[in-house]
């Protein structure tokens, strides 16, 4: 597969029977995600999202992004989970490291993500004066961190540009026909793309959630939906040795078993770390209900081996993990000669730095196996949109068939329902006063 996917390291942990003895279960996880027999089936569309996409309205996304280039120095996003990690991670990842301060066209940036005033308001005054547009994300419409922040911005931009304008500003994307915001988008005639129904929040990043802002960024989203689209013809197969993201779906069960209950996403590239945010919603949202499931992390490396690198190589047992591993980065770098070898770098004048990182990453590869714990890569190529589209859809595609493995729903999120229930009760949201008695009497 174009991904290239390497579970060669871990024989020390996992038998060779077991593969194939997974299969029948695999299998039927498969039927469950394939046929809609399993829990959740509403919420499969993703599956097909690659190949299947409204053309129409991706073309109106790029007309969108055309615009708000060409009339904003800003495109303040604004969504939490679902709704922003994915938009994120890809214009990371895309992107120049130091793209937000090197970038001469529109600045994408994200805000609505957490209820931080020192975040609002340093926005507030880095946008300033300046041009800008807004990208409400919210499939519910009533998400209370969004909607905080959209107030926020939207107050400033009829500030700016008046009420009529300031409406030519606002692009919502959302639900096709539920929720306050698909409400407020009919009636203030914003432009609006739609969250398809049977796409859950952690599975939305390629449909406009995502494409809109990565457009925006200078990102090709016809490219990443290519990638994600040969991805959906390459995982069909459950055989686990023609499948790989089955295979690492099936791996890292095998791993749960025995103990192993922690997963590590691991780069070392510094524009791959919210590509494990993303990855964190995705596996844990999916996979952590009913007392049960992998407790997604991540590190970034070689950074964090010099900080918790220590916990990994002796800690407690039961950590494995999962490399993202860049094959090619986009430029490289020659290590210097000089003319004294006072720092002790002499032998490595004249080599790549990727080379170092390469080899950086073999050694701990070897070391954390030999720590006793097992580790397993996932290569992509280089840093282009087909790339990312194909590695979102391997591990889509992969914790869902994690989910059914583990015998789960996949696509609910139950439990992210108990703390706003707390908040609303606390805050004195109309519905919510018995349950803030109770909380206020306890705190
Ligand atoms: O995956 C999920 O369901 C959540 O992370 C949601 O995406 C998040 O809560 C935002 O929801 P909404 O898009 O309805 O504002």
């Amino acid at each position: 597969s174009y991904i290239n996917f390497d579970s060669s390291k871990l024989s020390k942990f996992v038998n060779k029977n077991e593969l194939p003895e997974i299969q029948a279960m695999v299998n039927a996880a498969n039927d469950e995600l394939r046929k809609g027999t399993g829990a959740g089936s509403a919420f499969r569309d993703w599956l097909e999202l690659p190949t299947q996409y409204d053309h129409e309205e991706v073309n109106r996304i790029l007309q969108a992004a055309k615009k708000i280039q060409g009339d904003s120095k800003y495109l303040i996003t604004i969504g939490i989970g679902g709704s922003y990690l994915g938009a994120q991670m890809a214009v990371n990842f895309l992107h120049h490291n130091f793209y937000e301060r090197t970038n001469s066209t529109t600045q994408v940036e994200f805000v609505g993500n957490s209820l931080s005033s020192s975040y609002v308001n340093d926005l507030l005054n880095l946008v300033g004066d300046d041009d800008f547009s807004i990208n409400m994300i919210s499939k519910s419409g009533t998400t209370t961190e969004p909607a905080i922040a959209f107030r926020i911005f939207r107050e400033k931009l009829v500030a700016k540009y008046g009420e009529k304008e300031a409406n030519q500003r606002i692009y919502v994307t959302t639900d096709k026909a539920h929720g306050a915001l698909r409400h407020e988008a009919d009636v203030n005639g914003w432009e609006s793309f739609i969250i398809p129904d049977g796409v859950g929040g952690r599975y939305s990043v390629l449909t406009p959630v995502g494409l809109l802002p990565i457009a925006v960024s200078g990102g090709d989203i016809k490219e990443l939906l290519n990638g994600a689209a040969d991805a959906q013809h390459q995982y069909t197969d459950p055989v686990l040795d023609h499948n790989d993201a089955y295979r690492y779906a099936a791996l890292r069960n095998i791993l749960y078993r025995k103990g192993f209950t922690t997963e590590i996403l691991e780069n070392y590239e510094p524009n791959l770390r919210m590509f494990a945010e993303w990855w964190k919603q995705l596996a844990g949202e999916s996979e952590g209900k009913d007392n049960k499931g992998i407790y997604p992390s991540s590190a970034n490396f070689t950074t964090d081996l010099h900080s918790f690198g220590q916990y990994i190589q002796e800690g407690l047992r039961n950590l494995f993990e999962t490399v993202v591993k860049l094959d090619s980065p986009a430029s490289d770098v020659t290590i210097p000669s000089a003319d004294k070898d006072l720092d002790g770098l002499k032998y490595l004048e004249g080599k790549a730095l990727d080379w170092v990182n390469t080899k950086a990453y073999e050694g701990v590869v070897l070391a954390h196996t030999d720590g006793g714990v097992p580790v397993m890569t996932v290569h992509i190529p280089d840093e282009s949109e087909y790339s990312l589209g194909y590695l979102i859809y391997f591990f889509e595609i992969a914790i869902a068939i994690s989910g059914y493995l583990n015998g789960i729903n996949p696509f609910n999120q139950p439990g992210v329902e108990a703390y706003k229930t707390n908040m609303f009760g606390l805050l004195g949201k109309p519905g919510f006063e018995e349950i803030g008695k109770e909380l206020n009497k306890r705190l």
